[in-house]
């Protein structure tokens, strides 16, 4: 089956991450390639792409699909937050450009039979790199009750949180919760008629937004990476974030904060004592979101936005 993805930001994203013939760009998240490609056609010749991703069927499509003979390409399979240990194997010490775009693709909502989504009944799965061990099936029947409806609260925002989770419980006592058929069942009985005709999403959306965040340690995992990152861009390098969700935005934007403070003191010290050096040079002053074209021509882009940072 043909690799499903909807490129969010395909031009912006790149042109502010300004790809050179000749340097060194990671795409930490290549999905279905759309940016790789971009990136790929402007860093030829003699640049180096480095590719990764944790879901082995986008390494597999990037392998069939990306194909510069004058760039080096490495496609890694692995988890951003390794970046550090990547560019190590690889020998190199530094890089010119960071692209991330969060998230899951549309191939893995649609093709991947993980369970991503509430449309279509598969196993509870969830998980963005099939080698990791825990799996949605696993949160839904072992977690607790008062663990499920903090997953629920927490990440997905989810105003019933805690009457699904005593209805996940209840259920769980009869039989185990093993597909979304039976917890799209569940969220349909626990949130009340009215409310489910008035919202405009699915009464689901939320919760397997919050169970896909938990399983795959999504905010976790950009946390680390973000902490990081600043010390392996070279100076003028960028780094450029796509995401969809409003904690994971948060992250992003206090990082780039953090990174473009001078001297962290208190302001009553007569002088420095910190000796913090300023990193980014915070190009994005506000979020960037897509425009209304875009959004029209894919639903998905909606709640994207795009921040940017230099290295100094
Ligand atoms: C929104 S898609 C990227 C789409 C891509 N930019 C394109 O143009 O087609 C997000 C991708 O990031 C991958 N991903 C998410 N979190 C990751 C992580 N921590 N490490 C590596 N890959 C990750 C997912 O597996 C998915 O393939």
């Amino acid at each position: 089956m043909p690799y499903k993805h909807i490129t969010v930001f395909p031009d912006q994203a790149v042109e502010y991450l300004n790809p050179m013939p000749g340097k060194v760009y990671v795409d930490c998240t290549m999905g279905g390639c759309g940016h790789s490609k971009r990136i790929l056609k402007l860093i030829s010749p003699g640049g180096t792409f480095i590719g990764i991703d944790q879901d082995l069927d986008a390494i597999d499509n990037a392998r069939k699909g990306l194909d510069y003979h004058d760039c080096n390409i490495h496609l890694i399979h692995d988890n951003f937050v390794n970046l550090s240990d990547i560019l190590c194997e690889l020998h190199i010490s530094s890089v010119d450009g960071i692209l991330l775009d969060l998230g899951l693709s549309l191939n893995q909502l649609k093709n991947s039979k993980r369970g991503f989504s509430f449309n279509i009944d598969e196993p509870l799965d969830m998980r963005f790199n099939i080698n990791t061990k825990v799996t949605a099936e696993d949160v839904v029947n072992k977690e607790d009750k008062k663990s499920l409806a903090r997953i629920f609260r927490q990440f997905g925002e989810e105003r019933f949180a805690v009457q699904i989770a005593n209805n996940i419980v209840r259920y769980r006592k009869e039989k185990p919760v093993l597909t979304t058929k039976q917890l799209v069942e569940i969220v349909y009985e626990s949130v009340p008629a009215r409310i489910i005709y008035k919202q405009k999403i699915h009464p689901a959306t939320r919760i397997f937004m919050a169970l896909r965040i938990f399983v795959n340690k999504e905010l976790e995992m950009l946390d680390k990476f973000m902490k990081n990152a600043a010390g392996l861009l070279n100076s003028k390098g960028r780094i450029c974030v796509i995401s969809f969700h409003s904690l994971e935005d948060r992250i992003v934007k206090h990082s780039f904060k953090e990174f473009a403070k001078e001297c962290v003191c208190p302001p009553d010290f007569p002088r420095c004592i910190c000796n913090k050096k300023k990193s980014y040079h915070v190009l994005s002053k506000k979020a960037i979101r897509p425009q209304k074209s875009e959004i029209e021509a894919n639903p998905m882009a909606r709640s994207a936005i795009l921040r940017v940072a230099e290295k100094i």
